[in-house]
């Protein structure tokens, strides 16, 4: 059976004050589980913080982004060394937000995740479609153009202990949920992909599905076959409805 993870993004949200009150909440509400992880992604200032409050928790931490390179004249960038010295055990790369806004392209995206592995983090590689895309009929192309920035180049084995993360750019904090049939479609096409280089790493790889997740709707989702957790927007900032998340999970896999 598949790890099953439910990782908050909290994105550019939070002070120091909040924080430590969502995560007082969260971490009493969230339980260690046996084949569950849960984690919270939060922006860089509160690392030091953020991990003072996790530690020894079922909640584990992570940053949102990483910088592709190691070291040097890099102004504004953060290595994967510098998460992992946070205890940071997630890296995000590739969200949608860094894509479209930043302008991360699925090269760069590539390397992040690269360099996210160095640094022995547990990298999730974001895809996902656009709505036209969607209803241009290319899902499928876009999903695996992204997928295979990272396949081809660094082969099926740099997915190891890694995660992927399948958010639909409709679906996120739009309120608007992939279906549970077009959710299962899209992780059974990229788990499919990956098999087609190495059965073994695409059976174990755990493909979250982003996109306007929450307590609702988490069952329902985290129900289908190649669903292995979610990666949570909008309603990692409200402890219940995390801890409500997470407990989705507990009761497909705990
Ligand atoms: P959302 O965001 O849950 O607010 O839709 C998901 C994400 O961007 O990771």
């Amino acid at each position: 059976m598949r790890i099953g993870h439910v990782v908050g993004n909290w994105k550019l949200n939070g002070s120091l004050s909040g924080n430590e009150t969502l995560l007082g909440s969260v971490k009493a509400a969230v339980p260690k589980a046996a084949g569950c992880r849960f984690g919270v992604c939060v922006p860089y200032p509160y690392l030091a913080q953020v991990k003072d409050l996790l530690a020894g928790s079922g909640v584990e931490w992570g940053g949102q982004d990483c910088s592709r390179f190691d070291k040097g004249a890099y102004t504004g960038e953060v290595s994967g060394a510098m998460l992992a010295e946070f205890g940071c055990t997630y890296a995000i790369v590739g969200h949608s937000e860094r894509r479209t806004i930043f302008g991360d392209t699925d090269g760069v995206v590539a390397e992040k995740f690269a360099a996210a592995r160095r640094a022995k983090l547990t990298a999730i590689l974001c895809v996902g479609e656009t709505l036209e895309e969607r209803e241009r009929g290319v899902t499928e192309e876009v999903l695996a153009r992204q997928l295979d920035a990272v396949l081809e180049n660094q082969g099926a084995a740099a997915l190891d202990g890694a995660l992927l993360a399948y958010e639909p750019v409709w679906a996120i904090g739009t309120g608007r949920t992939a279906t549970v049939a077009q959710a299962q479609a899209a992780h059974a096409f990229l788990r499919g992909r990956v098999a087609k280089k190495d059965a073994r790493v695409a059976e174990a790889l755990p493909i979250l599905y982003g996109g306007s997740v929450k307590a609702a709707n988490a069952a329902e989702l985290f129900a289908m076959p190649d669903v292995d957790g979610g990666l949570i927007g909008g309603a990692s900032l409200v402890a219940e409805e995390f801890a409500a998340i997470c407990q989705a999970a507990i009761a497909r896999k705990g």
